[in-house]
């Protein structure tokens, strides 16, 4: 299957490599439009296919476009590459906001995927959560699902409104996990620990914690019910916890998380 990922950015080139890695297309199959090809060859290793930055040079080859350039850069890309599409091209959207009703209407396309990955995709461990269009046929939506496991986990919704949902708990929640990891490395600092040690104890307890909620079968409550004896350590600071109501605070964060999303894909649309 030859793949062109249009806009050779952190995202594009991180694909590239993905796909490269899991065999997913050879560097013959890969090409990367980018608006400048100076910018995209200098960032690449050039093993992760041919940089073009003419539309004309390399659309037509392409089954899967993905498009991967910022949402600002859309509508300008929109443009320029519409009279180019082919209608049996299937497009792969990863570009935050811009809806499955406004890729139709500005390319004129009717197979379109839209998916929201996170960050850890730079690692093969990524979460994203992708739809789309009715005309998408169920062996090119297990094709591109494929495509998209080279970058970790996926999750097929059927409703879009479900992709805001999932900016805000997987696209931006690394965010809140780095978030608390730094409050935790301070407070670790605070009470005597170097700037390493502070990593070190901080990050090799997340991963801990993590790797051992994914290898039993055990509820987050019931997990911190085990770790929290009575009148102990744990109960002391799950109690500011409480009195603080962090819990809900993190909730709220998320909301507010999805409400921007919302926004954005509003003042898109
Ligand atoms: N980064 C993330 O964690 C993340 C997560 C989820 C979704 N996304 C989505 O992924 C998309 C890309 O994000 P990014 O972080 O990879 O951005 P980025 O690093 O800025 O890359 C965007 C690339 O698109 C190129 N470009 C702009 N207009 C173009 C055009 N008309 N034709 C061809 N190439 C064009 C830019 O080229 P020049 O450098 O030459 O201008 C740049 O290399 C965004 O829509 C974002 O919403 C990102």
């Amino acid at each position: 299957m030859n793949i062109l990922i249009i806009g050779g950015g952190h995202m594009g080139q991180t694909y590239a490599r993905s796909f490269i890695q899991a065999q997913i297309a050879t560097a013959g199959q890969l090409t990367i439009l980018n608006k400048s090809t100076e910018k995209a060859e200098s960032r690449a290793d050039a093993q992760i296919g041919r940089v073009f930055s003419r539309a004309e040079d390399c659309l037509s080859r392409a089954d899967l476009i993905i498009l991967a350039v910022k949402p600002q850069d859309s509508e300008a890309l929109f443009q320029s590459i519409r009279p180019l599409l082919d209608p049996g091209q299937v497009l792969l959207s990863i570009m935050a906001g811009i809806s499955i009703p406004t890729i139709r209407e500005q390319l004129g396309v009717e197979k379109i995927i839209r998916a929201m990955p996170n960050l850890p995709a730079q690692i093969g461990r990524g979460m994203t959560v992708f739809t789309s269009s009715d005309e998408v046929t169920r062996i090119e939506l297990v094709t591109v699902q494929n495509v998209l496991n080279a970058t970790g986990k996926t999750l097929y919704v059927e409703r879009e409104e479900l992709l805001d949902a999932a900016t805000a708990i997987s696209g931006s929640g690394p965010a809140y996990v780095w978030f608390y990891m730094d409050a935790l490395m301070e407070a670790a600092r605070q009470m005597g620990f170097n700037e390493g040690e502070a990593e070190l104890l901080v990050s090799q307890t997340f991963l801990g914690a993590l790797e051992l909620y994914q290898a039993n079968n055990t509820s987050c409550p019931e997990w911190i019910r085990r770790v929290s004896s009575r009148g102990g350590t744990t109960e002391a600071a799950l109690l500011v916890y409480r009195q603080t109501a962090f819990r809900e605070d993190l909730i709220q964060g998320a909301q507010a998380a999805l409400e921007r999303a919302r926004e954005l894909g509003r003042h898109e649309d």
